[in-house]
């Protein structure tokens, strides 16, 4: 349990911690004083060095959530109602990252290899409101567990 309970607070922290650096401190910095070439081309590069360990943090995360879930506690019949709320949003963030990575992501790294500054702006607009999200579901999870814990 020791293991499994490190690994998945870790890889909370460096999923929802990445993304609120990245959208309450990098981005608002990279509006004010870079302009869009230069600001688009950052971003598509913070991404690639962030998104693999996003990647890491979702197996990590899943794979200890699902074994402490089976192993500690016997099944999702003997866990808390914030377990549950845990696991749906946990499923929805993964959902939302999947479509990021999966397409505005993957269009903005090639308008920006294109040099297709308006275009690659769309997409990192999208990317935006989509991390917000994340963001939002992600400390909504840390509230809820917290608050679970202690009364449910
Ligand atoms: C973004 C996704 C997730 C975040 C941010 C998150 C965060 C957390 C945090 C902060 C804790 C409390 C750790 C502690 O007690 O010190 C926790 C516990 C736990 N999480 Fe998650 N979690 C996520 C996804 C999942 C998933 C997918 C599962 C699988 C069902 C899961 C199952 C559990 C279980 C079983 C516990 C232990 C509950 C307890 O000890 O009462 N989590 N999680």
């Amino acid at each position: 349990m020791t293991l499994a309970i490190t690994l998945h607070v870790l890889a909370a922290v460096v999923w929802v911690g990445g993304m609120f650096f990245a959208y309450m401190a990098l981005r608002p910095a990279a509006a004010a004083v870079l302009e869009p070439p230069l600001r688009l081309t950052l971003w598509s590069k913070v991404f690639s060095l962030f998104f693999p360990w996003v990647w890491v943090s979702i197996f990590a995360l899943f794979g200890s959530g699902y074994w402490m879930v089976i192993y500690i506690f016997g099944g999702f019949a003997q866990v808390g109602t914030y377990v549950h709320i845990m696991h749906g949003l946990a499923i929805i963030m993964l959902l939302v990252f999947l479509h990021v990575y999966y397409a505005p992501y993957k269009r903005l790294k090639q308008f920006v290899a294109d040099k297709n500054f308006p275009e690659a702006g769309k997409k990192l607009a999208q990317i935006r409101v989509l991390i917000a999200i994340n963001l939002c579901l992600g400390l909504l999870i840390l509230i809820i567990v917290n608050v679970g814990q202690r009364l449910f």
